[in-house]
């Protein structure tokens, strides 16, 4: 059988998705009506054979528990949910490796890991058919991406015909590669477990001085408790963190038949709180393509996609979308104008605003006649900042939990921190 992990991280992670992780731990963050993870959980669900998912990170016990109960419900076929917390940061690859019990549970064959952090159309089925085509003991999902962007990623060199991987290196410093690693992957857990073992053993094995230490030809002299430091805790704790990424598949490479995917479709990191614009797009397009009742029904003033939480507002005369998610209970008044952005729940979007490219958090207002406004970012752009007049700017104006926009006030290309007031036009700031 199959089983998934998800990674969510934890607590310390997701700072580049601030203001917005503030509020909601980021997995957990909404874009075109679902939380994040949901999109991951779906795609998983969408398999038919796999019945048993776990959701690995360091969040509290307590933070996915109605998540998990909703997704219990709405995809019967995942007989089992559950939530397995670190009890710190452990590494992509230090968390499997802790839980390698509960996972093995039942004899898994084969595992599916997902990083939480990405939008895409999550091709498992097609990854599952090379894994068995190829008789493979590790599969990668790989997209390609510019030269230019791909030293961000993990990159993948491999045969062009057999699309055996042939080399892998997480964000190397020149460019070795544009097919990149999307953060999913299905290991045989014969090849997972002993892999990460084995990366375990060498570390363990080898000095752990040694790294940090000018030459060895001055190991005999050097001791460490005359050296000032005191930092064996730490290094001991270091010890622990085990990432796929830098440990495993690069071995995989040398040792392991191992095969790259290479979606055609879209994908996109979720990191910054600016990329959830795109990622909110894409998923939207999606379900549009898909024919998905959940969406708004196209109109003179409403352009698809849009997602309309039921509780949510609108005013008739409004005219929103392409491109938008309005939560539940938001209110968005006469002659407003809302495209490629989302409006969080119980916002408030007074009558003739313009909100473009822009994310509005819980609770804010934003008042008659004012103008909310981001910047497009390119197509194909990995990137969700922009240079203005010399300047880098996010490219996405986000508004934190229950801010205030004046009337007739504009806000282009900032961030404004929760509970901020906006009294006066704002450009390329981040207001605190
Ligand atoms: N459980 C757990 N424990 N999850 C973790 C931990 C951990 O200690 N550290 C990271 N994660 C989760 C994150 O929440 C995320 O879903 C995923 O693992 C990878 O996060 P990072 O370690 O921050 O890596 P990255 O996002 O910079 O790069 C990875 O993803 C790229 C694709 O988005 C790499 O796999 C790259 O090679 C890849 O291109
Ligand atoms: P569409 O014609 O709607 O596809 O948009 P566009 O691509 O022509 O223009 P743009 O992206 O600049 O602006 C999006 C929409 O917002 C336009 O239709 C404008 O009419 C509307 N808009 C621009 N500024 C304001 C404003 O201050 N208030 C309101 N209510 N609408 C505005």
């Amino acid at each position: 059988s199959t089983k998934a992990v998800i990674l969510v991280g934890g607590p310390s992670r997701g700072t580049r998705f601030r203001p917005l992780s503030l509020d909601v731990p980021k997995p957990l963050f909404e874009v075109a009506g679902h939380p994040i993870i949901w999109h991951c959980l779906a795609a998983v669900a969408a398999v038919g054979s796999i019945q048993d998912v776990n959701i690995i990170g360091y969040y509290d016990e307590t933070v996915f528990r109605d998540f998990i109960k909703d997704a219990t419900k709405e995809f019967p076929n995942l007989s089992s949910i559950k939530y397995l917390r670190e009890y710190e940061a452990l590494g992509t690859a230090g968390g499997l490796y802790h839980f390698r019990d509960a996972i093995l549970k039942g004899r898994p064959d084969r595992l599916f890991v997902l990083n939480a952090d990405v939008c895409c159309s999550f091709p498992l089925g097609e990854m599952l058919k090379l894994f068995d085509d190829k008789d493979a003991e590790a599969v990668i999902l790989g997209t390609r991406v510019s030269d230019d962007a791909a030293t961000n990623f993990g990159c993948i060199v491999s045969d062009a015909h057999t699309r055996r991987v042939l080399h892998y290196v997480e964000k190397p410093e020149s460019r070795i590669s544009n097919l990149i690693n999307c953060g999913v992957y299905l290991f045989a857990t014969e090849a997972i477990f002993p892999s990460i073992k084995s990366a375990i053993k060498r570390r363990t094995d080898r000095p752990a001085r040694l790294v940090s230490y000018p030459s060895s030809d001055n190991l005999e002299t050097f001791h460490p408790a005359s050296s000032g430091l005191n930092d064996d805790d730490d290094e001991e704790r270091k010890n622990q963190v085990i990432r796929l990424e830098q440990d495993i598949l690069g071995d995989m490479a040398d040792s392991k038949q191992f095969f790259v995917y290479e979606t055609k479709d879209f994908w996109r990191q979720i990191k910054t709180a600016g990329s959830a614009v795109p990622a909110n797009a894409l998923y939207l397009q999606r379900a549009w393509q898909a024919g998905s009742e959940e969406l708004a029904k196209p109109s003179a003033n409403l352009v698809a996609p849009v997602f309309i939480h039921p509780t949510a507002e609108i005013h008739p005369t409004a005219k929103l979308g392409p491109n938008v998610s309005i939560g539940p209970r938001a209110v968005i008044g006469a002659g407003a104008r809302v495209k490629e952005s989302i409006v969080l729940e119980d916002c408030e979007i007074k009558h003739d605003a313009c909100v473009l490219y822009s994310i509005i958090g819980w609770g804010s207002r934003v008042g008659a006649w004012a103008r909310v406004e981001g910047t497009p970012t390119p197509v194909g752009s990995h990137s969700t900042s922009i240079v203005k007049n010399g300047v880098k700017v996010q490219s996405i104006t986000i508004l934190g939990k229950d801010c205030g926009v004046g009337d007739e006030v504009r806000v282009q290309n900032c961030v404004c921190l929760p509970y901020k007031e906006l009294k006066r036009d704002v450009a390329n700031e981040v207001i605190m």
